[in-house]
């Protein structure tokens, strides 16, 4: 019987196609990236990103089958996400993965984003995790969960405000940097020191898990305009030790998700910790995680940065799980934004 699952992502600005066998092992990847049809908006515009989908999904989801040299025919099933992300998007995947399985009769199977990054971080272990906690961290989400298992990821917190991600593509457009803004604000960050401005770390006033970015945010915005709110933003070239804000900002981020993370894994008894998501390629982040977490006992996982970033892998290989515990769905499947 065939291991094999194709799968297809379109939730954002990524029009993706993978084959993945029995959940972890890749044959093939291909990946559209919109970046630089959304980088002069400064962010994802939902209605260029659901004609690019149109565009492109049908060529990835061929250049796919082409690099693993198989035919529809030799797949198992087609695993396709069907939410959380922009409706116009996930419509675009979910139409072809729909028409595609139901002319050559294969099984359908619809795909949580989040649930699918969570995942991508158990790929490459011998040993499975479960139960573990997950921390997914990316341009729409910070969400934390308990996984019991791949199929089964209980919420235990979440941002308040802004994502992780978000954040840091807001920081990057302040500090006159490109996007997405993770990576440049990562790498500027590097030539700075990470502990030249206390920027605020959020913290729930009744003890309880959280996240918040958006006080964070604004405190770098009031720090390049001189602690005067109403100045305006100034020029790139004219923010005073820009590298020293990059880190501090950065390092403001890392702590905050170490720390209430390590503090779930205190709380709920848990050693294994799954990070996921474009955050979750930050090298700080790795870092800080990877010690802290030794330093009390627990275990850091996370995906090979390849697959940290949207990608069909991840859809693939969760599709599998699900494909095995009988999880298919009918051409009724429905696409969601939440
Ligand atoms: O998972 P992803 O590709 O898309 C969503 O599902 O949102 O994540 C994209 C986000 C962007 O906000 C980007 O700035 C951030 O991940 N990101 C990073 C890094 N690489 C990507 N943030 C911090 N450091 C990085 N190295
Ligand atoms: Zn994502």
């Amino acid at each position: 019987m065939s291991e094999l699952i194709l799968g297809i992502e379109s939730s954002c600005d990524e029009t993706a196609a993978a084959i993945v066998e029995s959940g972890h092992r890749v044959v093939s990847s291909e990946i559209h990236s919109q970046i630089a049809e959304h980088a002069v908006y400064g962010g994802v515009v939902p209605e260029i990103a659901g004609r690019s989908h149109l565009e492109k999904i049908l060529p990835v989801v061929d250049a796919a089958l082409d690099a693993a040299g198989l035919e529809l025919d030799e797949l198992a099933g087609i695993a396709v996400t069907n939410r959380p992300g922009l409706i116009g998007s996930l419509l675009v995947g979910l139409s072809a993965a729909k028409a595609l399985a139901f002319v050559r009769g294969l099984p359908l199977i619809g795909v949580h984003h989040i649930e699918a990054h969570a995942y991508a971080a158990t790929m490459e272990l011998e040993e499975k995790p479960w139960p573990c906690l997950a921390l997914v961290v990316s341009g729409g989400h910070t969400s934390l969960y308990i996984a019991h298992s791949a199929l089964e990821l209980v919420p235990i917190a979440n941002t308040l405000d802004d994502a992780a991600g978000e954040a840091f593509d807001k920081v990057a457009w302040i500090l006159g940097l490109g996007y997405p803004g993770g990576p440049e604000v990562s790498k500027l960050a590097r030539d700075g020191d990470p502990d030249a401005i206390p920027f605020p770390r959020y913290r729930s006033k009744d003890g309880s898990i959280g996240f918040s970015f958006s006080g964070l945010k604004t405190a770098v915005l009031y720090h390049v305009r001189g602690g005067d709110a109403l100045a305006p933003t100034p020029p790139p070239e004219e923010i005073a030790a820009r590298a020293d804000v990059a880190a501090s900002f950065e390092a403001a981020v890392v702590d905050s998700l170490v720390s209430q993370t390590l503090k779930a894994a205190r709380k709920h008894g848990l050693e294994r910790i799954l990070v996921a998501g474009g955050v979750a390629c930050n090298h700080r982040l790795r870092e800080v995680m990877r010690e802290r977490a030794s330093a009390e006992g627990c275990t850091a996982h996370f995906p090979d940065p390849e697959w940290c970033t949207d990608n069909a892998v991840m859809i693939a290989g969760l599709g599998w799980e699900l494909f095995k515990a009988g999880a298919v769905s009918d051409l009724n499947l429905d696409a969601s934004p939440r």
